[in-house]
């Protein structure tokens, strides 16, 4: 999971997938983790706003530090989600021409209401708590989709 700061956006998305993927029986085969393409929050805690919002949907927070994403990251994942445009454009530029870019894509491709132009998860750190839980509510509803798929494809 990618985002800017790895404060936000991408924390929230770690665990809520962390947990549908330990409630899917996948725990043990699947592994997730997440990074920022900034490296301006490194070794900080989440957004304490992103723990809340978690917090307030039942979900596990707590113990994240952030890390900006290295191209060794890159190379270790076989999947990379980013949470918005900016975050792709960067994330497949820090890849290069040599890297896998067809395992770069939006959060929102599992999201069955992802549309174009509707298609990322908006950066809520400048807005308030209600911005903390619509970005949430996204991302759960892409997990969905995505552990939905992980649990078919290793059946
Ligand atoms: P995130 O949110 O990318 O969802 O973690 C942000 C966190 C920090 C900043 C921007 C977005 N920042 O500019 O410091």
């Amino acid at each position: 999971m990618v985002c800017l700061g790895n404060i936000c956006r991408s924390p929230m998305a770690a665990a809520v997938a962390s947990a549908m993927v330990e409630q899917a029986g996948l725990a043990g085969r699947v592994v997730v983790e997440s990074f920022g393409t900034a490296g301006y929050h490194a070794g900080e805690r989440a957004d304490p706003r992103a723990d809340a919002a978690l917090r307030r949907r039942g979900w596990p927070s707590g113990g994240h530090r952030a890390r900006r994403l290295r191209p060794a990251d890159l190379a270790a994942s076989d999947l990379v989600l980013c949470a918005d445009r900016a975050n792709l454009a960067d994330v497949r530029r820090l890849a290069g021409a040599d890297g896998d870019q067809a395992k770069i894509v939006l959060l929102r491709s599992y999201d069955p209401d992802s549309v174009p132009g509707d298609d990322e998860i908006p950066d809520p750190w400048g807005g308030d708590d209600a911005g903390f839980d619509r970005a949430l509510a996204l991302i759960e509803q892409a997990c969905r989709g995505l552990v939905g798929q992980l649990a078919g494809s290793t059946r």
